[in-house]
């Protein structure tokens, strides 16, 4: 756990993690950051939690020192986001003190009562509400409902423009050389981007429609710094991660980069030798390709590779009349995450019967993904050259669908 002070009576406390997976299910190459802030004016107010606070009481009492303040100077704690990984060490503060309001939306404190109990002071904040903290220093409350919990808010500090976002505007990806974005290096800064639509295609794609709301609602604000509750903190050019964010939007609904991400699920190598002769065959062509092979690559790596491209080629062998199961998962993932209108060719092979197309149908239809595909091509055992080329003319299909 770390502090660092980034604004005018404002400070972070940052803890990284990456022996977990996010949510229980979601690889973490790079971690994540777990980010809590402290306003303070005469009054002090601390914005969201951080999960465990990493041996709460003893850490907390120690980094508040630093700032002069005691446990018992907190006045409020905004609680912006009820999931636990910000929310969860309110069970952790509560052994310390209850001497203190909680700030949270009228849901907020319908499930602060069902997770943690009744020992909490509760003050229920609307749109537009304020908490003047003395000093200047004024808290003002914007409700985001479903961003990513239905009771989200986002909460912004008035004299310094700052505001904090919790989920809205995060990413995956440890802090390491500076907690400020535009202080990282290019690369650092290239890897971060990764992390972060990596971020919103595991955890906030389903919602992007209310997301596009949070957006509107930050440039209604005079917005000059955004404290996410995981990832960097943007400072002076924060168009830079909402323009993001607007474009990940887009993502969710059919646009990408000019990109195909192959999915591959093949028992004994034979569907995968006709993957070979395509990315063969697109490795001329001016776009870029990622290939997956399943059940190897992550859940995290398939939705985002999916998330992020144009165009998606399903190459899978049928097995025991269905679609090879691990790519049936990564497919049923994409649905459930509300991935929809992205361009789409699937072959593959089969022995007994060609029964993968019928199955793959079944999913997109079910989760009404409304993926574009191009005519399908299902072979009997290994592709022989005319299936080869069969393939490749699906494939200057999908590239035309595509623009
Ligand atoms: Fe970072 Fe939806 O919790």
């Amino acid at each position: 756990m770390n502090n660092v002070r980034i604004n005018d009576g404002i400070f972070m406390f940052t803890m990284n993690l990456d022996d977990i997976l996010f949510e229980s299910m979601w690889e973490l190459p790079d971690g994540v950051s777990m980010n809590s802030y402290l306003v303070k004016g005469d009054k002090v107010a601390i914005v969201d939690g951080v999960i465990g606070w990493d041996g709460v009481p003893e850490t907390l009492y120690a980094h508040l020192k630093t700032m002069d303040i005691t446990v018992d100077d907190i006045d409020y704690v905004v609680v912006n986001h009820m999931e636990p990984d910000h929310s969860g060490w309110l069970e952790n503060l509560k052994e310390i003190t209850t001497d203190f309001t909680i700030l949270v939306t009228a849901k907020g404190a319908q499930f602060i009562s069902s997770y943690y109990g009744d020992a909490f002071h509760i003050q229920v904040v609307e749109e537009g509400d304020t908490v003047d903290l003395g000093q200047g220093k004024v808290l003002s409350f914007h409700p985001t409902p479903n961003v990513h919990w239905p009771e989200t808010m986002l909460t912004y500090e008035q004299s310094t423009q700052t505001l904090f976002s919790c989920d809205m505007y995060g990413g995956f990806g440890t802090l390491q050389a500076s907690v400020f974005y535009q202080e990282l290096s290019e690369s650092d800064q290239a890897h971060f981007d990764y992390e972060t639509v990596r971020y919103f295609s595991n955890v906030l794609t389903t919602f992007s429609p209310m997301v596009k709301r949070a957006i509107q609602k930050t440039e209604e604000l005079n917005v000059n710094m955004i404290a996410p509750g995981h990832g960097p903190v943007y400072k002076d050019s924060v168009n830079k991660i909402i323009d993001q964010y607007k474009q990940y939007c887009e993502y969710a609904n059919g646009d990408g980069d000019n990109k195909i991400t192959i999915l591959v699920g093949s028992m004994y190598g034979v569907t995968e030798k006709a993957v070979a002769a395509i990315e063969s065959y697109l490795s001329d062509k001016d776009i870029t390709v990622s290939t997956l092979k399943l059940p190897y690559a992550t859940k995290s790596d398939v939705v985002t590779e999916v998330f992020t491209a144009k165009g998606i080629i399903v190459a899978a062998s049928t097995y025991e009349y269905r679609m090879f199961p691990p790519v049936a998962h990564a497919i049923d993932e994409c649905g459930r995450k509300k991935i929809t209108n992205k361009k789409a060719l699937y072959f593959g092979s089969y022995g007994w019967n060609a029964s993968a197309e019928k199955d793959l149908m079944g999913i997109i239809s079910n989760y009404r993904m409304k993926w574009t595909f191009v005519d399908p091509i299902s072979f009997e055992g290994a592709a022989n050259k005319e299936t080869i080329h069969k393939i490749k003319s699906g494939v200057d299909a999908l590239l035309e669908s595509m623009q």
